[in-house]
């Protein structure tokens, strides 16, 4: 299995994206750093070590970030995701973080593993951004980068033209999409297109693990806010796109161009097409049965025995 450092601000999707990868037997997580966005660093990092015991996983789980470059850690986003980032579902505590730092993390993976090493970051790019600025030439040392973040033909979710996790620390996004990595950027042109709703919810907690049952009732409220803003209970899956499409599960469509993000003013935080600059696939779409794919993925945990034949 192709090893893999995830870069996650978890978060409710990243919470099933986690699961995603966890139960994917073509990638094995080598290393876990989380960020500030959907909340704190630090509480990110306690709800990863949480669903990895409930998943029976260890892996190590190394805090980095607090504060974007460019200014104050906003407060997260408790509307979405919860008080806790996981929709205020409570888990027993995990395991004890590292005592390096994400992007120490990073850097000690890319000399472990070199190009082997698969970067995929579905929170706010400052944990990149800060390894980028202590190693340069990291860029043509690892593998692929795949992000989930921007909207670069599509409307945004946070404001009308920016995306969270760029919004979230522009700069960083700014910097890591200049710097010459091999890039995916899995934007909401792709995610959403590809959605969960109130059945795929119930289809998890009819599993009966903890996990799942926990990650049913983390969808519930993530539905409550999708229905609360568009009407329907519909919630992209868009951090568990960029773990699927990281993990080469999915058939895509892509298209290649260079992208920046436009720094200050009202459109700050928007990523736009460019012909300038490096080169990142960006995709806008994936196959049909994209969803179904993730749901089997998320279901399909390592414990064959706890689980009923699926007819
Ligand atoms: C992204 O922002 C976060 O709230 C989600 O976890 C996802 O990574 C979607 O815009
Ligand atoms: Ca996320």
């Amino acid at each position: 299995p192709r090893p893999i450092y995830l870069d996650c601000d978890t978060g409710i999707d990243d919470a099933l994206a986690l699961t995603y990868l966890l139960n994917s037997d073509g990638v094995r997580l080598a290393g876990i750093g989380t960020v500030s966005g959907n909340t704190s660093a630090r509480e990110a990092a306690a709800n990863t070590q949480s669903l990895l015991r409930a998943h029976g996983s260890v892996v190590p789980v190394a805090v980095g970030s607090h504060d974007p470059l460019d200014g104050r850690y906003r407060g997260g986003a408790p509307h979405v995701h919860g008080g806790n980032g996981i929709g205020d579902v409570s888990l027993p505590p995990g395991d004890d973080v590292t005592s390096e730092t994400a992007p120490e993390m990073l850097l000690r993976l890319a000399r472990e593993h070199g190009r082997d090493l698969d970067v995929v970051a579905i929170g706010p790019l400052t944990n990149i951004a800060h390894a980028l600025a202590l190693d340069p030439t990291l860029p043509e040392r690892v593998g692929t980068l795949t992000i989930m973040g921007g909207a670069v033909w599509a409307p945004g979710n946070i404001t009308a033209v920016a995306e969270a996790n760029i919004h979230n620390d522009a700069e960083a996004a700014r910097q890591v999409l200049a710097a010459g990595f091999t890039t995916v950027l899995v934007p909401l042109d792709v995610t959403l297109q590809h959605c969960f709703d109130d059945e795929d919810a119930e289809v998890l907690a009819r599993e009966a693990t903890p996990l799942h049952v926990a990650l049913g009732a983390m969808l519930h409220r993530y539905l409550d806010f999708y229905e609360s803003v568009d009407h329907v209970r519909r919630s992209p899956l868009h951090d568990p796109l960029a773990a699927a499409i990281a993990a080469g599960d999915l058939r895509i469509d892509t298209r290649e161009t260079g992208v920046a993000v436009t720094i200050g003013g009202p459109e700050h935080g928007r990523t736009v097409a460019t012909d300038e600059g490096p080169v990142a696939r960006v995709v806008i779409g994936a196959e049909p049965a994209t969803a179904a794919l993730i749901r089997d993925r998320i279901i399909a945990g390592p414990h064959p025995s706890h689980y009923a034949p699926r007819v």
